[in-house]
């Protein structure tokens, strides 16, 4: 193989008249992927297409929109997808009718989350046990709406109950325009592993995109499942929050450029530019919150980081967050100015 052996990939899908390019896109995840992790990981580039936090339909009115901002976005997040999730076919249509009005890009129905909070009121990957139901409700919101219509779901219920082909092929015939499929059961939560096969085996049943999302550390697992699979796209969820430069790295190991490898010095900028962000547009409680979520996940892989995460975790207080990174990174901070 040549150093640019990704060179011949698909590098982009329709949703409609909507141009997904790069066709790497970031997945949704309630609690992280709002506006601010949005545009930090759109600033950095190499991301294709974004989506909201999963909305449940119920919350969706001019009242309650007041009340959480989970559909606020900025002109630069687009193209943006919202994703709604629900089980009465004429509250999600309703719901869809209002979000519209939001002017995003499409609207995604979730059809994949498995908390019990969730599938309890028959939502999420819920559906994936009553087709005809997903069927009426996907139906539902096509009516109601102009802008595309997107589904996201999960391989079936459990390992006894695979319907992603059925699902798939219901979803395009009732006229979805593209699907993202996580491959994991709902039994299987997140435990072992997204088996991309099955990705592949949707992607030549039916004609629309399917993207897979699953378990993509990597740029190099990115390309690589996308070649394996033959899917339109890749989503990538967890693996942004690890590493937020890795829409660019997979755009730099495509075009076989150097892949830029984040030092000490910018994984510390980072955190204190989406500190900054946070601390900017929500109050301090949350602000805190959101960066100990991010430092859950995101790596720091160098010496002691498993006891900053701990401080950062303990801190009641920005400031002294912020002191703790500061102490954490002053060496390589150090090190970056000398050089
Ligand atoms: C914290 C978290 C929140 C998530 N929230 C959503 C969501 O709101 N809607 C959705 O469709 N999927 C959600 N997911 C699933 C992801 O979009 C993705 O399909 C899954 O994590 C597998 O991809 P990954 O291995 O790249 O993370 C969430 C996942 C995580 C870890």
């Amino acid at each position: 193989m040549t150093q640019n052996q990704y060179a011949d990939l698909p590098n982009s899908y329709q949703i409609h008249k909507l141009t997904v390019t790069p066709n790497i896109t970031l997945a949704p995840m309630a609690g992280v992927t709002d506006s601010i992790f949005r545009r930090i990981v759109l600033q950095i580039g190499g991301c294709g297409l974004v989506s909201s936090e999963m909305t449940n339909a119920a919350s969706i009115s001019p009242k309650a929109m007041k009340r959480h901002n989970l559909l606020d976005y900025s002109p630069e997040e687009r193209p943006i997808v919202m994703q709604i999730s629900g089980n009465d076919p004429d509250l999600v249509a309703n719901a869809a009718r209002i979000v519209e009005q939001l002017e995003p890009d499409a609207i995604d129905i979730n059809c994949g989350c498995p908390s019990p909070k969730v599938t309890g009121g028959g939502h999420g990957s819920a559906l994936l046990r009553d087709l005809p139901k997903m069927e009426q409700l996907l139906k539902a919101v096509l009516h109601a709406v102009e802008i595309p219509v997107t589904l996201k779901f999960r391989a079936g219920w459990d390992e006894d109950t695979l319907n992603y082909i059925e699902t798939a092929k219901m979803a395009e015939q009732t006229g979805v325009a593209a699907l993202a499929l996580h491959p994991r059961t709902r039994e299987q939560r997140y435990s072992g592993s997204a088996n991309w096969g099955r990705i592949a085996e949707t992607s030549a049943a039916v004609s629309i995109p399917v993207i897979g999302s699953g378990d993509v550390k990597d740029a190099h697992d990115a390309l690589a499942r996308l070649r394996e699979s033959g899917a339109a796209g890749v989503m990538i969820g967890r693996g942004a929050m690890t590493n937020p430069w890795i829409f660019q790295q997979i755009e730099q190991l495509r075009r076989g450029e150097p892949v830029f490898e984040p030092a000490p010095a910018d994984k510390y900028e980072f955190l204190l530019h989406y500190l900054m962000i946070c601390e900017t547009e929500m109050n301090e409680r949350l602000a805190l919150n959101k960066l100990k979520q991010l430092m859950g996940r995101f790596l720091v892989a160098l010496p002691g980081c498993a006891a900053l995460r701990e401080s950062v975790h303990r801190s009641t207080t920005i400031e002294e967050a912020r002191e703790h990174l500061a102490h954490f990174f002053e060496p390589y901070v150090e090190m970056t100015t000398v050089v």
